[in-house]
This record gives C-alpha cells, structure tokens and sequence, in this order.
C-alpha cells in the first residue's frame, strides 16, 4: 500500500528535497512551513514532474515558534492525509552566536525553533501515531549534536537537546509500534547558512535527502549523512582538537 509522509520545513533545503525523494519512491506528501506560496510552487512541480494522479499532496502553514499552535495546526493536515506513515521533523534555522556578545534573544529564539518547536511537532506527530497505533518518527539532528562547533553553541545545544529527546521518546515508544530515528546530517549546501560550501564534505540537499530516505525507510535508529565520511569519522566527534574547528569558525 502506499505510504505516506509528513514534512515539517518542506518549502526549502533538505526538507523540500526530502519531499522530491519521498515521491520518487511514491509516497502520498503532507508538507507545512511557513512560507505556503513556496509548498504550493513544490506541490505543483512533484505533479508535474511524476504525473501520477493518485499522488496525494497536502499543504499547510505552520510556524514551529507557535509552539502551542503546532499540534492543533496539524492535526487536520493529519485527518486530511488519513493514515500518516511517517513524520520527518526538519524545520530548524542556524545563525551565528558567539559566546559573551548579548545575543542571548537571538540564542533563544534559535532554541525556539529548533529545540521547543521540533519538540511541539514530534509531540503532534506522536498523538496521531498513538491514535492509529503504529508510526515512524524521524527527527533532523545534526551531527552538531555530537561535537561544539564556535560561535554556533546556541545551535549544537538545539541539536543535542532534539537528540536526547529523540531518544527518550524512541525508549518510551518502543512497545507502542512506533518506531523513532534521528538523522545526523554533516553540512549540506541549503539557504540554512551563508557559504555553506566553504564547509567541509558538504553535499547538495538531494545527496543528503536520498541517503536519510534509505536510512528512514531501513527503519534505523541513528543515521549519518552522507554517509562518506561522516559514518567514519563520527567516533572522533567529540574528541576532534579544538584548534581544528577554530578553523573553521
Ligand atoms: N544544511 C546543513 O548543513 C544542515 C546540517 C545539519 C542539520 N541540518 C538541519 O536540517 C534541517 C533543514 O535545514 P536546511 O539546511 O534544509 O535549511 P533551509 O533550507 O533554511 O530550510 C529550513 C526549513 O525550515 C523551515 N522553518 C524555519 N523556521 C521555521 C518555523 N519557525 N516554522 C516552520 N518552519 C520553519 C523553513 O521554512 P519556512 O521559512 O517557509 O517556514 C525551511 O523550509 C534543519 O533542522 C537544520 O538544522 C542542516
């Protein structure tokens, strides 16, 4: 039977090339960001490009910094889609924050978006897999998560935070069918942050997008992308000199 996905950030980056992946490989779409215009255009041009008329696409705004609005935003894009298979938390935002500046309302407001914002839409999504007994939550982290990088510390603690949340929620639904994953993905070259090329190993969000999508459909529990070469280098994170990611800074 066909399955079906939701995507939170789906009108840019790896949220849209997730939603391009999903339906290469025939899934119904539900897409929600905040700018609707944009998951229009992206509606249009998977039907176009796939031409299959019982591909169903759903579209809603959603803000993730409405924390409180996030669940009852979704809940009828979830009625709408009927059965929703999978959830992929991936809206999230990254700006600089250096330490000692007083840039704690922008620290906060990055923590919004990432930590409490992608908790209020993994807490939605796993209302409505409850309801229908089985599910699959899928949380964009970040190998971020895994190792400080300078002046991006309000951004590592969002990402470390999901994780840890992403992996008490996977304890806690084991014996409910409802399967959760955490996608680590290295730099991927988005609109997220300037110069996103001047990173190393970065990808396009399509590379990145095929690799999480076959991690997420192989139902893992932690998967890094691209795989090369980050699945090798991820037991230094962590432990990586600092002089190093000065550098990079
Ligand atoms: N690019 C990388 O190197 C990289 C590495 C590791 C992890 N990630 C993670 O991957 C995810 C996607 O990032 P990206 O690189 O694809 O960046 P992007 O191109 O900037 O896309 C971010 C998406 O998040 C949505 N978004 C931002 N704030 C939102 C809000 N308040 N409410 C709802 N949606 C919101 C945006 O949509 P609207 O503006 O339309 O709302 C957009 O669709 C993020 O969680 C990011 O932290 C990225």
């Amino acid at each position: 039977m066909t399955k079906t996905v939701l995507i939170t950030g789906a009108s840019s980056g790896m949220g849209r090339a997730l939603a391009f992946e999903f339906a290469a490989r025939g899934y119904h779409l539900g897409l929600a960001a905040r700018r609707l215009d944009l998951l229009a255009q992206l509606r249009d041009e998977v039907q176009a490009r796939y031409a299959d008329p019982a591909r169903r696409i759903e579209i809603v705004a959603l803000d993730v910094d409405q924390s409180a609005a996030v669940a009852p935003t979704l809940r009828p894009l979830f009625a709408a889609l009927g059965t929703v298979d999978i959830v992929v938390v991936n809206a999230g935002v990254n700006r600089f924050t250096p330490v000692g500046r007083g840039e704690l309302a922008q620290a906060a407001q990055l923590i919004q978006t990432n930590l409490i914002g992608a908790i209020a839409s993994a807490e939605a999504a796993i209302e409505h897999f409850l309801a229908q007994g089985a599910g699959q939550l899928v949380g964009i982290s970040s190998l971020a998560s895994l190792q400080a990088i300078p002046k991006q510390g309000a951004y590592c603690a969002s990402k470390a935070g999901f994780s840890m949340y992403l992996d008490a929620a996977r304890m806690e639904l084991k014996r409910k069918n409802i399967a959760v994953c955490r996608i680590l993905p290295g730099f991927v070259l988005t609109e997220i942050m300037p110069k996103m090329e001047k990173y190393p190993f970065a990808v396009s969000a399509e590379l990145a997008a095929r690799e999480a999508v076959s991690l997420i459909e192989q139902r893992k529990t932690v998967g890094v992308v691209p795989a090369y070469p980050w699945r090798w280098l991820r037991p230094f994170f962590g432990h990586i000199p600092d002089a190093l990611w000065r550098k990079l800074a």
